[in-house]
């Protein structure tokens, strides 16, 4: 269960304060999948980095089945994201200096006591699931942009993550493509239970979720189950609309990490 409690988040420069989330305050089940919808600026990736602990809000209290992530400390957090969260990010966030496979790897690098063997070994089988076991030695910037969303959404699947949140995980890939992934996240969704949390702009995808939370400026304006009428509408203005690594780990290996951990938030 994921639950935000009075939520706010700023971001400070020389000249002004942008509030980018204004009271947010909803919960959502476990299994359950959510889109979250809205224009450009309203919050959504915000909203989704605060929810996966990558970034801190200002106040408010966010809960992850009763762990209040606000309250957590950098390293506490970093186990909790690799032992329980996947991230699809908006623009990837692949490593440059790591191949596909590699890239795959980095939560279980991350996380655990497996050796490089057993990593490649799963990395590699998610991999086969989305279609790109062809290119696991190229690096990111050898890569098409469908094909980094491909790699950055199997690296999202290999620790098994109870919540997956994924920006916009569909936006640089074809019909064909688009269907494969969706019908990934709708598998672990619907058939293990993960809880799905997918920031669209595209009304097919925001359709096969469970329910839809639109933001604008920063507030959530509406939270609709599918199939039904809008609850709590609110009126819209007549305007256009990762943790220690093992001692037993390889010189590789502690490379690997040291490179994740550079980039990770
Ligand atoms: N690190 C930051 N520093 C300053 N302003 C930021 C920062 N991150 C986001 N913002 C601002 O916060 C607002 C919301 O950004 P956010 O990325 O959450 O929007 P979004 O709804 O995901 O938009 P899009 O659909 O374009 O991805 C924007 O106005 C953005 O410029
Ligand atoms: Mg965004």
């Amino acid at each position: 269960m994921l639950e935000f409690k009075n939520v706010f988040k700023s971001f400070h420069n020389e000249e002004e304060t942008i509030d980018v989330l204004k009271n947010i305050s909803f919960r959502m089940e476990t299994g359950e999948f959510v889109a979250i919808i809205g224009p450009s600026g309203s919050g959504k990736s915000t909203l989704l980095g605060v929810a996966a602990g990558l970034d801190k809000p200002d106040t408010g209290i966010i809960s992850l089945d009763g762990i209040d992530l606000t309250k957590q400390n950098e390293s506490k957090l970093a186990d909790i994201r690799a032992d329980q969260i996947g991230f699809i990010f908006q623009n990837f966030q692949l490593l440059p200096g790591l191949n596909a496979i590699e890239n795959v790897g980095i939560p279980l690098y991350l996380k655990s006591s497996l050796s490089e063997k057993e990593i490649l070994s799963k990395a590699e089988k998610i991999l086969e699931s989305v279609a790109m076991s062809h290119r696991a030695t190229h690096f990111p910037k050898q890569l098409s942009g469908g094909e980094e969303q491909r790699i950055a959404i199997a690296r999202s699947f290999v620790n098994d993550p109870k919540i997956i949140f994924a920006d916009e995980p569909t936006a640089n890939l074809d019909y064909k493509n688009s269907k494969t992934i969706l019908d990934l996240l709708l598998y672990r969704n619907k058939k293990q239970g993960t809880t799905l949390v997918v920031v669209t702009h595209d009304p097919e995808v925001a359709k096969l979720a469970d329910r839809v939370l639109e933001m604008k400026d920063g507030e959530i304006i509406s939270d609709s189950k599918n199939g039904s009428k809008p609850q709590n509408r609110k009126s819209i203005p007549k305007v256009k609309v990762s943790p220690p690594i093992s001692s037993k780990s390889s010189t590789k290996q502690r490379k690997t990490t040291k490179q994740a951990k550079k980039v990770s938030r």
